[in-house]
Formats: structure tokens, C-alpha cells, sequence
């Protein structure tokens, strides 16, 4: 298998990562046995203080630059979400847990005793189904999910779909499939947000795909011992604070997004300074359907969205901006997840967005993850029939 990499790209704010740091390490590891790595503390680490081998260096990250992907082709999806529909429970799989905390009315969940690594398919339906209605879901204490390693993850993912290989993102060598995050106390930062006041950038994961993530998890080998949590927000509840008459208008539109930036951003030599495949950008309705709770939801971000089709220039901006910023503020459709060491977090990236929060840099501590990124349906447009053409 040839070796390859990843990035969020200008996901920026959903994970962000330091490139300088990631090709430090690159370096060092790619090509034979992972140089052996002294490191600052995770979590629990950190309370010592004491350097000593990473217990995760095998996962840090590498950025090949001789990895190339053909373009992606469609496949059909069928969502494990809807076979749950027919249980007589469909929350069974909670049925042993310890507790399950709503965390805001519109949106999020926290669920301990739960083990997600030893549920069989019925339990994976229903998971499936779990977020797809609560939107992102949290569950504590995973460490036999996170210490199985990469190939279980890469077993896990393909149950909810095609696993979706990142263009431009770091992976853990002979991983691509394994999107990561990684910050250490040599990064600095210097990904494209470094000049914003703020690290926010809410986001739909891959959103110029032609089949963007469905179902998605991230967890984090080592953390901060506070700070670099990850903010969630509805965009079936976003769109429902928006008026009837605008929402009608809203299901007629269609907008273009793109891939290109970010690719163009790792071609100037930063993040990895990789493009493992060419960049593309497609047509998405502004309001999607979800395939299996039938909600609706807003799937629009500044990220990756560029206009919408067939609108003049300033009538695109004044809308999507309108959207932007709707959707930034809404603070009451939003939930924040805070990364308890052996936290996974699954989310439903089509009708979610969400923004890391870069809060700990100060701190010079870790924060290093892994997200696994099933591919789901192409969006469908809350108005039957609508033309997806350009
Ligand atoms: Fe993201």
C-alpha cells in the first residue's frame, strides 16, 4: 500500500493542524522505523510533567508526497440507520449504560457505559440512528475502541460507508483512510486562520464532495488538560428559527462547493504541502433531506460553500452571508463537547456543523486525534426534484 496523508484542510478550524510541526515529524518518521519520539504529555501525563516515550507515536502524522488517488467515484449508500427504524427499541444499545445526558434540547448527548467497540450490527444500526436524531453524540470512557488501533478503526468506519481518503490531510503511515489532528508544543500556528481574531470556522466536513460524510467519529489520543473542545451546532434547528416564506425560498436554491482552495493552500507548500487528489466542486442544495429521519436541515459553510447557482453575485453573498452569520451566533441551536480523556464523539456531518476551538496554545500541551469519515448519500434536496446541474 503507498503511503499517504491527510489534513482537514482549511478545516481548519475543525481540527487544525500545525504544519511545521507535521513535517518535522514526517521527517523523522517516514521511510524507516519511526524515529523515537520524546514528547510533552497527554492528558493524564500531564500531571507529572515528565517526558517520556508517546505512547501513540505510531499514529502522528505523515504527509507523503508520492501518494496519488484517482477521482472518487459514486457509489450507492444505504444508511445502517434505517434498518434500526424497525426495532421494536431502537435505543436498546443504551440499555446497559450508566447514564445518557441530553445536552441541549435541539441538539448532543453524553453516554457512559456504553463499550461502541463491542457492539454487534444491530447495536452499530442503532447508534447510526442515535446521532442522525440527536446530532452528535459523546461516549465517555472508550479506551478499548482507541487501543484497538488503526485497522479496527478502518473495520468500524466501513460499516457506516465508504471511508473517505482526505486530499490533502496527514494520516498515520499505511493509514490514509485515518484523517488526523495534531498540535504539539512546537507548532506554531500557521494555518490560513493564523491572521483571524478568531479560530471559529463552522463547517460541514468535505462538503464538496460529491458524497460528503455521513456518520463520523473523532476521538483524541492525548488532549490539553483543558480547552481545544469542539462545538457542535443544528442545522435542522438553525433552519427552523428562519421563516416559513424564506425556508420555501431557501429549498429552491442550490450552491456550489469546492474542494480548490484547500487544495491550492496545501499546493503553496503549507499544512503538508500534499494533494493526494484533484480538487473538485459540486452542486448541493442549500436545504438537504436526511435519508432516514426525513428532517431537514441548512447545509451551507463559509468553508467550502462559494455561491449559489443562478443567483447574481450580491444577491449569493447577501444570502449565504445571512446564513453565515445566523448560523454563527446561534448559540441557543448549539452544544459544546468537552474531550474527557477516551471520549469518542460521533456526529451526522449532513446535518450538523462544527468548529474546533483553538483555546489551549498557551499551554503548549498535545492535542493529537484521529477521525474516521464514512461517506454517505449524495445530498437530497428537501424540494423533490430540484436540479442539482450547475
Ligand atoms: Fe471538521
Amino acid at each position: 500500500m503507498p503511503s499517504r496523508t491527510a489534513f482537514h484542510g482549511v478545516q481548519s478550524a475543525s481540527e487544525l493542524v500545525d504544519m511545521s510541526t507535521v513535517q518535522t515529524i514526517t521527517q523523522s518518521a517516514v521511510g524507516s522505523a519511526p524515529a523515537k519520539l520524546t514528547v510533552l504529555p497527554s492528558a493524564e501525563d500531564n500531571k507529572t510533567e515528565e517526558r517520556e516515550e508517546y505512547r501513540y507515536a505510531h499514529l502522528l502524522p505523515v504527509f507523503p508526497q508520492d501518494e496519488h488517488y484517482r477521482p472518487l467515484t459514486p457509489f450507492d449508500h444505504g444508511d445502517p440507520a434505517s434498518r434500526a427504524l424497525s426495532h421494536p427499541n431502537p435505543r436498546a444499545f443504551l440499555d446497559n449504560a450508566t447514564s445518557v445526558v441530553q445536552l441541549t434540547p435541539h441538539l448532543g448527548e453524553v453516554v457512559t457505559g456504553v463499550n461502541l467497540a463491542t457492539l454487534d450490527n444491530e447495536g452499530r444500526d442503532q447508534v447510526a440512528l442515535e446521532v442522525a436524531k440527536r446530532g452528535v453524540v459523546a461516549f465517555r470512557d472508550q479506551q478499548d475502541f482507541i487501543d484497538r488501533g488503526p485497522d479496527f478503526y478502518l473495520e468500524w468506519g466501513r460499516y457506516f460507508g465508504r471511508l473517505h481518503i482526505h486530499p490533502t490531510s496527514g494520516h498515520p503511515v499505511n493509514y490514509p483512510e485515518l484523517h488526523l489532528v495534531y498540535r504539539d508544543e512546537n507548532s506554531t500556528f500557521n494555518f490560513e486562520r493564523s491572521n483571524s481574531i478568531s479560530s471559529t470556522g463552522w463547517h460541514s466536513d468535505v462538503s464538496y464532495e460529491l458524497q460528503p460524510p455521513g456518520l463520523t467519529a473523532l476521538f483524541l489520543f492525548s488532549q490539553p488538560s483543558t480547552g481545544g473542545d469542539t462545538s457542535f451546532t443544528s442545522q435542522v434547528a438553525a433552519l427552523k428559527k428562519l421563516s416559513p416564506q424564506f425556508v420555501a425560498f431557501l429549498k429552491t436554491l442550490k450552491a456550489v462547493h469546492s474542494g480548490f482552495e484547500q487544495a491550492e493552500y496545501s499546493r503553496s507548500g503549507r499544512r503538508g504541502g500534499v494533494v493526494r487528489r484533484e480538487p473538485v466542486k459540486h452542486v448541493h442544495p442549500i436545504v438537504r433531506r436526511h435519508p432516514v429521519t426525513g428532517e431537514e436541515a441548512l447545509y451551507v459553510n463559509r468553508q467550502f460553500t462559494r455561491y449559489i447557482v443562478g443567483l447574481k453575485i450580491e444577491e449569493s453573498n447577501a444570502i449565504l452571508n445571512l446564513l453565515y452569520d445566523h448560523i454563527d451566533r446561534s448559540a441557543d441551536v448549539q452544544a459544546r463537547v468537552k474531550w474527557e480523556p477516551y471520549t469518542v464523539v460521533l456526529w451526522d456531518n449532513r446535518i450538523t456543523a462544527h468548529t474546533a476551538i483553538v483555546d489551549y496554545l498557551d499551554t503548549k500541551q498535545r492535542r493529537h486525534g484521529a477521525r474516521i469519515t464514512p461517506q454517505a448519500e449524495r445530498p437530497i434536496p428537501a424540494l423533490e426534484g430540484l436540479d442539482l446541474s450547475e
